[in-house]
């Protein structure tokens, strides 16, 4: 059927410069269904679209950006680029999408970039939120990528060569690009897709409106044992108004689902982590004057399994840090297992000590949170404290309840929720810090 490509449907398309068939491509109309199914462009979900198709790689350093970049040029305004199923698709420039108004992508392959690490760290997209780096950056407005194809990030030589190095170090510049970013997005979905070792997070929606996820899975892992991913959060996001995130599993050894400054009207539900650092809320309040603000989000039914942390709120302290507000936050129905922090409220996040916390203390207030029947075991790293909320005491931190909480630790019971410096009652029996150190202290794990 060769001759449905150029020969055929050239005559389709007007003068546009991406208008001329470039080798290995088609462009097939949305009536041809026939072909259409024949080449698995037909879906189940989604109507038929005008169809681009490039030429896949021949091999791990056959570069097809430029055929991708026409591709996407082709198909937006109402058309669809397919990545067939069986097919790679190396992407070794970065590329900017930032100009897309009603496109799908359909990802049954894999599209994968070059892990040219000198090349990269040359060339990408940088964001100042924490000096994150991206390979291409997606924009614009009604942009569909579905499939059952892989997004591969080809990690494993960053994670090789990162290891030992820890990202918030100030004198880092070993930077890792993200395998997925939108900027000025609206009406986003990625639905289906695995995406794949990522060399940094995998996800980040930087000024972008309804952004949502469905039934995606996310992993990284490494081969070298003494080099594991890091920094490979599931989610994260800046300036974000509507952000969903369903039915996804998500197994990367950071953050599964962590919202940054400005995110807010988030929904998450049916999520699955595991190995992760749990699904928070932030980190906020790290740059000096700026206001940082995350609310109504509401994520439920959600597994926590093998990880350093459950259902947490994290916001830094510190000399020079900023402010804002985390509020009106419902988790309900959390699942967690063998996890060493269940539940969590971190003022003084990350390896700032905890005299400089106390000396500057985070000025991110806490409000309107609830957590609801939240159950399984913690790890026991931490005794029998299963929950660790500890308020600023520059913060205001009010109205935070518990309810139907069942959690347990292996290292012995009663298990022992930490509360302090929160206003009012927080619906459970719990206790200062200071008598959690005696516990920890009286268990032999200070
Ligand atoms: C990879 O494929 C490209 C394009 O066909 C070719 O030019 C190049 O020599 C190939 N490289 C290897 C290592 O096979
Ligand atoms: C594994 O990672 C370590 C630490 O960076 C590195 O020294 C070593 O070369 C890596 N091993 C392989 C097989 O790449
Ligand atoms: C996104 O919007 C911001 C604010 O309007 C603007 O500064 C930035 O250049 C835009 N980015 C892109 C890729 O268009
Ligand atoms: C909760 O999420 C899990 C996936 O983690 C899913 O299998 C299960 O069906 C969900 N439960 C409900 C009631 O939707
Ligand atoms: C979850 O992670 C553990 C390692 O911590 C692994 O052994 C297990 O296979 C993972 N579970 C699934 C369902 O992938
Ligand atoms: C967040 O929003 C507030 C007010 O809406 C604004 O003042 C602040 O600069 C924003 N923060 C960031 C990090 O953009
Ligand atoms: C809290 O957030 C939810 C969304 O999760 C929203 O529907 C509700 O209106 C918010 N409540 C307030 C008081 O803003
Ligand atoms: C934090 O709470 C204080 C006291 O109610 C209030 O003055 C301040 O504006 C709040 N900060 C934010 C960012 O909402
Ligand atoms: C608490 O959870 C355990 C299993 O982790 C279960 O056996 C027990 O019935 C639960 N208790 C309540 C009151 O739900
Ligand atoms: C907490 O400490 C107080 C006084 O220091 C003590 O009376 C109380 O029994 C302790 N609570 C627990 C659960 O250990």
């Amino acid at each position: 059927m060769k001759f449905f490509t150029a020969a055929l449907f050239a005559s389709v398309v007007s003068s546009f410069a991406v208008d001329s068939l470039i080798s290995g491509a088609s462009v097939i109309p949305a009536t041809e269904t026939h072909e259409l199914r024949r080449i698995g462009a037909h879906h189940h979900k989604h109507h038929d679209r005008r169809t681009v198709t490039i030429r896949s790689s021949r091999n791990d350093t056959d570069d097809v950006s430029r055929d991708f970049l026409w591709g996407i040029a082709r198909a937006n305004r109402g058309g669809r680029l397919l990545l067939k199923k069986g097919e790679t698709y190396v992407i070794g420039k970065r590329m900017d999408l930032s100009f897309l108004n009603n496109i799908e992508v359909q990802l049954d392959g894999e599209l994968k970039f070059t892990d040219d690490v000198p090349y990269w760290q040359k060339n990408y997209f940088y964001y100042p939120f924490q000096k994150s780096i991206s390979f291409w950056r997606w924009g614009g407005q009604d942009i569909k990528i579905f499939g059952t194809g892989v997004l591969n990030g080809n990690g494993q030589r960053w994670y090789n060569e990162f290891a030992g190095q820890e990202i918030l170090d100030p004198d880092n510049t070993y930077l890792r690009p993200i395998l997925f970013l939108t900027e000025n997005a609206t009406r986003i979905s990625v639905e289906g897709i695995t995406q794949l070792n990522s060399p940094c997070w995998t996800n980040f929606f930087v000024g972008s409106n309804d952004v949502s996820f469905d039934d995606v899975f996310i992993t990284a892992y490494s081969t070298n044992i003494s080099a594991l991913p890091k920094n490979t959060d599931g989610f994260d996001s800046y300036n974000v108004n509507g952000l969903s995130v369903t039915n996804t599993r998500v197994d990367v050894g950071d953050d599964c689902f962590s919202p940054k400054p400005n995110t807010t009207n988030i929904f998450v539900q049916n999520l699955w982590c595991n190995n992760t650092h749990g699904v928070s809320m932030g980190s906020i309040g790290q740059y000096p004057g700026v206001m940082d603000i995350i609310e109504h989000a509401y994520l439920e039914n959600i597994t926590l399994l093998n990880g350093q942390n459950g259902a947490r709120l994290k916001a830094w302290a510190g000399e020079g840090v900023g402010y804002g507000r985390i509020n009106n936050i419902t988790y309900k129905n959390i699942h967690i297992e063998n996890t060493d922090n269940p539940v969590v409220l971190d003022q003084c996040y990350f390896d700032i000590e905890s005299e400089e916390c106390a000396k500057f203390p985070s000025q991110v207030n806490v409000t309107d949170i609830t957590f609801e029947s939240i159950s399984g075991t913690s790890s026991g790293k931490e005794g029998r404290v299963v929950a660790d909320l500890i308020c600023s005491p520059n913060a205001v931190c009010n109205n935070i309840h518990l309810a139907d909480i069942n959690l347990t630790s292996p290292a012995g019971s009663p298990p022992v929720i930490i509360c302090e410096g929160i206003q009012g009652d927080i619906g459970v029996e719990c206790q200062s810090s200071t008598n959690a150190t005696q516990t920890k202290r009286s268990l032999g794990m200070s």
